[in-house]
């Protein structure tokens, strides 16, 4: 089995998955030779074979060093990791996140059909729909100018304060989208380095700015520092702490919280405990992108998302897209050594996509702790990185072409563009085009000339075709990685809902915010690094 975990040897998992996993690894000791260009000369149908549509998706996945048996062994995996049941478990409101004792029903807030969805025997319908109502009546109010500021002028700029899930996937709806922006300048603050906060608010008008204060828990530092420097700036122009309730609004499930912190019980936009950070975009999260291009746009995309849910909990394991998906991930982690995955959206207006997914799969899936709390010997999720093509292509595709490493990849594009430069967009398709094959069918030494310029091809890769990007289209792309990532991690036998590796940092980090003001660490606080670290900083800021 290749690969180390923390520095031993992987193990396959222990039954039920151990027979399928060394079936697996027998097969892949078996294709191990046969290339991608084996695979197309001996298959003239290859391409029909392996792609699929689903909701208005085509997903190719014929350049993969996969052949029909690879997919029946893969799928046999599925069936003795429980992905059905698990699904299933998921869908009927069951507390999946066993560590946290949540139900885990972000399909429940894109549920566009009349079916109830429970959680503790009661249907959160009516609340979801409740919100989507509210969410309604507030963008367009701030939209079409009846919502007005301290000084009675309406809202030109928002500003949406969060981080982690609670901006992620906001910013890359909000920037995919921009063709369809047509309400207030949209900006976002997530980071607590104050250059963020301080160079925004620079260019805004305090008497025309809302700002949305996004945080699931309300209590998430970097946020809530933001929250208190805009809440700052705000009252100063206005004189007066009345203007708070004319430009905050709160999306949280923390109510006690964001009361305390003085915002409007009208403005508070609910969620609740059984939406996960990084899936909340379709909740109350998703208000800034209400605000930037309308409410019936936000539904489009959750009906693209409910698409994607309906096939995933209906469709059998062998057609269902985001399994397959999950599948193509495991064999290459797992089988062959691949450490990352690569997210290569040929749009521009992706350019938020990879970071979105980076949180998606690695705070879902980066764990080493199995459902029943025993140490993995196998690997978990992969490095997720990426940026847009053709971009990419002049910076790392090198790598991916001529390097030593295995790099599975998605490559992400819309047929049509949604600007007038379509000889662009020719160009465009074609590098696509030209990437994925290249990638698969490479160079020999012969044809090239030299062993510099040949490339050894046989590289992996996944093609996703979009009519265009449509807030439709974009619900259904989110919606088939959500639960690919949900498969990996039933494959990989974890809770993919928690998110405990980011809890030790936070911590010592509150510890130390004092000792830096001070200048001088507590006396046998920390280790010789941090404290050396700590005083150097201290007497560099003290020369300026
Ligand atoms: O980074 C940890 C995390 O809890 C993420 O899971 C979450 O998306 C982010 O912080 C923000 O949390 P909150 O919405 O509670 O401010």
């Amino acid at each position: 089995m290749p690969g180390r975990v923390n520095g031993v040897p992987a193990e396959p998992p222990p039954a039920p998955r151990r027979a399928a996993w060394q079936a697996l690894e027998e097969h892949q000791r078996r294709i191990n030779g046969v290339t991608l260009a084996d695979l197309f000369a001996g298959e003239d149908d290859r391409f029909e074979r392996f792609s699929v549509t689903v909701a208005e998706l085509l997903v190719d996945f014929s350049k993969h060093r996969a052949t029909s048996e690879t997919f029946e062994l893969l799928l046999e995996l599925a069936r003795a990791a429980g992905v059905t049941e698990a699904r299933d478990a998921m869908f009927a409101g069951q507390p999946i996140n066993t560590t946290e004792g949540r139900a885990v029903l972000h399909v429940a807030l894109r549920n566009r059909s009349q079916r109830p969805m429970l959680v503790d025997g009661a249907d959160v319908m009516p609340q979801v729909r409740e919100v989507l109502e509210q969410m309604r009546r507030f963008s367009q109010a701030v939209r079409q100018g009846e919502w007005r500021g301290y000084s009675g002028e309406r809202v030109t700029d928002v500003v949406n304060i969060g981080i982690g899930g609670s901006h992620l996937g906001p910013q890359m709806v909000v920037r995919a989208l921009r063709p369809y922006a047509d309400g207030p300048r949209l900006h976002f603050v997530s980071n607590v380095d104050g250059a963020a906060i301080h160079d925004t608010l620079a260019h805004l008008n305090p008497a025309t700015t809302l700002f949305l204060v996004a945080s699931k828990t309300f209590t998430t530092l970097e946020t809530m520092t933001n929250a208190h420097t805009a809440r700052h700036w705000l009252v100063k122009a206005a004189g007066s702490e009345a203007a708070v309730a004319r430009h905050f609004a709160a999306l949280s499930t923390n109510l006690e919280a964001v009361n305390a912190f003085g915002i409007d019980q009208n403005n508070v936009f609910a969620f609740w405990d059984w939406v996960g950070g990084r899936y909340s975009l379709w909740s109350a999260i998703g208000l800034s992108i209400a605000v930037a291009v309308g409410m019936d746009r936000f539904e489009e995309l959750l009906e693209g998302a409910h698409a994607v849910d309906e096939h995933f909990r209906l469709a059998p394991l062998a057609e269902n897209v985001p399994v397959l998906m999950g599948l193509l991930n495991v064999w290459y982690g797992n089988f062959f050594g691949a450490e990352t995955w690569a997210v290569l959206p040929y749009d521009e207006s992706l350019v938020h996509l990879p970071a979105y997914l980076q949180q998606a799969s690695m705070e879902s899936n980066g764990k080493s702790v199995t459902r029943d709390g025993a140490r993995v010997t196998w690997q978990t999720g992969p490095v997720v990185w990426g940026q847009p093509g053709t971009d990419g292509q002049h910076a790392f595709y090198q790598l991916l072409h001529q390097g030593t490493k295995l790099v599975p990849a998605d490559f992400i594009v819309p047929a049509a563009p949604q600007h007038p430069l379509s000889e662009h967009h020719d160009i465009l398709l074609a590098n696509f085009l030209a990437q994925t094959e290249a990638l698969m069918l490479g160079r020999s030494e012969e044809q090239a000339g030299s062993a510099a310029k040949s490339f050894p091809g046989n590289r992996p890769t996944t093609s996703v075709v979009l009519p265009r990007l449509t807030p439709r289209a974009l619900g259904s792309l989110i919606a088939l990685y959500e639960h690919s990532i949900f498969t990996q991690g039933v494959l990989w036998d974890v809770n993919s809902f928690d998110q405990m590796g980011v809890e030790l940092g936070k911590e010592l980090a509150k510890k130390l915010v004092p000792e830096v003001k001070q200048g001088r660490p507590d006396p046998g606080a920390h280790d010789a690094s941090t404290n050396g670290l700590l005083r150097a900083i201290a007497a560099m800021r003290q020369r300026g």
